[in-house]
């Protein structure tokens, strides 16, 4: 309407100015013209979120609205024929002029969503206006994996994952409740630490672990939308290698029994005199290993059973 008052008080200028202003009055009072306050709209999952969809300049009063969703591509109904359809139906109202009031925002909302008014009667009658949609969502509980005994001069790798946010989580870990730096070169309290953190994968590389590197660990995955943490796990750092110790150990030992075992079988069959005789003797007659007894001399059959063990 604004125009219009300018363009009856260019009457008297050169006809050229005239001429442009009212048609410029002309197009604005004929022509449907949609204006939006934010193309780019960001929303939290589960609260409300208006899409706007201004109508700057139209003549009819009973003008068509529609909303469509479109989803890689694929256009859908959201507002038509003066209803709300598909996915946001009970979860959105349509709202002077034409905004789209969501509710309760889902992550299945964002797209890309087209607001289109027609007027019939309108020298211009049509306009839409694209509004695209993203919304955040917020962190679940991150797994973490910590390693519970590492020995001191070994490497080790703490990990922590989550794979619902929107847009992705970054990490940070805590050592006994302490947040720790990025870069422990940038912390006198973390100084000596050889650890390697990325915010963006959650992993906490150690080249070479310290006994100060022992402690409760926990990682917290954060966006825009919120935060959460793992529960806090302990990693001890050992001075030796005792899983290694361990092994060697054991080793000996199983070496040992199999010596003895084998030492004892040698007796079994006579050469030695550790268990009594009687044993050994009465057993002679039950032995199926597959050895022929030839002779009915027992000094000789020993013999020939103990040269194939
Ligand atoms: C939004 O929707 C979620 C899941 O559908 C529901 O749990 C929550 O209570 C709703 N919130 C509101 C404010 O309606
Ligand atoms: C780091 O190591 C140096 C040399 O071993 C030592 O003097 C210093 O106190 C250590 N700093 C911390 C914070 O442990």
């Amino acid at each position: 309407m604004s125009t219009c008052k300018h363009s009856k008080m260019a009457i008297g200028r050169p006809t050229a100015v005239f001429v442009l202003f009212s048609s410029l009055c002309y197009i604005t009072a004929f022509a449907v013209i949609l204006r939006t306050t934010n193309k780019d709209v960001w929303a939290n999952e589960f609260e409300p979120i208006e899409l706007t969809c201004l109508i700057e300049s139209i003549s009819t009063n009973n003008p068509r609205i529609e909303w469509k969703k479109i989803k890689n591509g694929v256009p859908s109904y959201v507002y038509f024929q003066s209803k709300i359809s598909g996915d946001l139906e009970h979860r959105a109202v349509l709202r002077e002029p034409a905004n789209l009031l969501i509710q309760n925002a889902s992550r299945s909302d964002s797209a890309l969503y087209r607001c289109e008014v027609a007027a019939i009667d309108d020298q211009k009658p049509f306009d839409e206006i694209l509004i695209s949609l993203a919304v955040r969502v917020k962190p679940v509980a991150p797994r973490c994996s910590v390693p519970e005994s590492v020995t001191v001069g070994s490497t080790a790798e703490l990990r922590c994952a989550e794979s619902q946010a929107f847009p992705p989580a970054h990490y940070q870990w805590y050592r006994n409740s302490e947040e720790l730096p990025e870069d422990p070169k940038t912390s006198t309290r973390f100084y000596n630490s050889s650890y390697i953190m990325n915010t963006e994968t959650g992993s906490l590389k150690f080249r070479i672990v310290k006994k100060e590197d022992a402690g409760e660990y926990y990682c917290q995955a954060r966006n825009e939308a919120g935060s959460t943490k793992c529960t806090p796990q302990l990693m001890e750092v050992y001075d030796l290698d005792i899983m290694g110790i361990f092994f060697k150990v054991l080793a000996g030992v199983t070496a040992l029994v199999f010596v003895t075992v084998g030492l004892c079988r040698i007796q079994k069959q006579g050469y030695c005199s550790c268990k009594d005789h009687g044993e050994s003797d009465y057993k002679v007659p039950q032995h199926s290993n597959g050895m022929e007894y030839v002779s009915a001399d027992e000094g000789h059959f020993r013999h020939k059973s103990s040269f194939v063990i």
